[in-house]
């Protein structure tokens, strides 16, 4: 049966490429896959990734022989129909997507073939019409990727909706997308394409704006007294509200919403609406970066040639992805006020090195905080939470914690001679 399915085509084997094509190799698919990263190429057709993704590495070996991977577009078109773009749209100086990437895909599929284009890349609203305006003949079907980096398998596996725009004359293509996906069980969201496109930028801005209104409740408890944490929990029970996305900290990073909020602002913006909110929101998440600084001098006076450990430096845990993380402006306003910075990360400490030549790697937590004098938890990773804060403790210059995503225990560190300051959380009044 698996020899007569047709093959899928995936187009940019990075994060979302890369799960998009073991995924459906999971589900019995072959795949072509394409890059024109050569060397990337090259190592995963030895087996190996270049990403940290939990199970990943697994889930593809265990698939590997249902996965081509290859640099030639000519391999890919001989052997699929779909071809699903996982190309990357970073952002441009003006904050505008940049999609050269994807026309760079779209110019080298034929006029008036049989192939589709399904666009899982995060582009803005409009970009799939204008990709028919220049090839009027192409099957073009938006399908947005909402996985989140550190649970991507089960994310894509088993997905909340999946979201399948299609305009007229690629209503056949966007069927064979669904019945990819059926499998999945996720709600299905048939739709046009320009709707598809905004539901991804529209989902990200909303729940960057979730994180931006709860960091600023945090800024406003730490005047008044209250504690963030109780009010995220007494807030998230409502089911209007819901608890996601409720965690005050020091701002949000990573590839997505830093981009996509900026992308949907800038397109509002080329179509002469000012949208507001989302000014707020990404100025409210770059000043939440900066106020760890405060902290700190509260408790330590001038930075200068204090020592300050970072730890974790990935914009979250389970990644090592180091794009837009908080720990980059972090360290550039410890260093830019003369503190001595040094850093530890499970895995990202090796793709952060070459961004942050000045920080110092440690090898683990406790090397981290030896002779610290002051510490900021960047990255909620698990091995935080073990660590035997009471032992540590010993070995740093002053016993200084900015707990910058509320993770750790404060009352127990506290109690093991902490000075432990969260975010939008203030000592308590008994001490405790
Ligand atoms: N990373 C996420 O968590 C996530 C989640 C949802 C959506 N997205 C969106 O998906 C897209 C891809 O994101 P990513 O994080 O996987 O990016 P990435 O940078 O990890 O991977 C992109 C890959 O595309 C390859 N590439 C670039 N140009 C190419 C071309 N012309 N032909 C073939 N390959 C090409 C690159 O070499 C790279 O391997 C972006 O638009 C992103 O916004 C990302």
């Amino acid at each position: 049966m698996e020899g007569e399915r047709e093959a899928v085509g995936v187009v940019g084997v990075g994060w979302v490429g890369l799960v998009t094509a073991t995924c459906f190799a999971e589900l019995g698919h072959p795949i072509v896959a394409l890059d024109v990263n050569a060397e990337k190429v090259e190592s995963l057709r030895r087996g190996e990734i270049t990403i940290h993704e939990p199970g990943l590495a697994e889930l593809l070996t265990a698939n590997s022989e249902r996965i081509t991977f290859t640099t030639s577009m000519d391999e890919v078109l001989a052997a699929t129909r779909l071809l699903f773009c996982c190309v990357d749209t970073p952002p441009t100086y003006s904050g505008d997507a940049d999609l050269s990437r994807v026309r760079s895909v779209v110019a080298q599929l034929p006029e008036g073939s049989e192939h589709a284009l399904v666009m899982k890349s995060t582009v803005p609203s409009g970009t799939g019409a204008s990709i028919r305006r220049d090839k009027p003949d192409l099957r073009y079907v938006s399908c947005p990727e909402f996985l989140k980096e550190g649970s991507a398998i089960q994310d894509f596996m088993h997905p909340d909706r999946v979201v399948v725009g299609a305009d007229a004359g690629s209503e056949d293509s966007a069927d064979a997308v669904e019945s990819l996906y059926e499998p999945l069980g996720g709600e299905i969201v048939r739709t046009d394409v320009a709707s598809a496109e905004m539901i991804k930028l529209a989902s990200n801005a909303f729940l960057a704006t979730k994180i931006s209104f709860i960091n600023e409740i945090a800024n406003v408890c730490e005047q008044t007294g209250a504690d963030v944490t109780e009010v995220a929990r007494g807030m998230g029970l409502d089911e209007r509200i819901g608890a996601s996305f409720l965690q005050a900290g020091i701002g949000y990073g990573g590839s997505c919403f830093p981009k996509d909020v900026s992308a949907l602002k800038q397109l509002a913006g080329n179509s002469g609406y000012h949208f507001q909110l989302l000014n707020a929101v990404i100025e409210v998440n770059e000043l939440q970066k900066r106020r760890v600084i405060a902290k700190l001098e509260k408790h330590l006076g001038s930075l200068a040639d204090k020592r300050i450990a970072l730890l974790g430096l990935a914009f979250k845990p389970d990644t090592d992805d180091m794009r837009e993380a908080s720990s980059l402006v972090l360290s550039a306003r410890l260093q830019g006020e003369g503190a001595e910075v040094v850093a530890y990360d499970p895995v990202a400490s090796g793709s952060a090195g070459s961004m942050l030549p000045e920080v110092e790697m440690a090898s683990s937590a406790s090397a981290a905080l030896e002779r610290a004098d002051a510490a900021v938890l960047v990255t909620e990773w698990p091995e935080f939470a073990e660590l035997d804060w009471a032992s540590v403790r010993e070995s740093m210059a002053s016993p200084i914690l900015i707990d910058g995503r509320n993770y750790l225990d404060g009352v127990e560190l506290r109690a093991a001679g902490f000075v432990y300051d969260g975010i939008g959380r203030p000592d308590p009044p008994d001490g405790t």
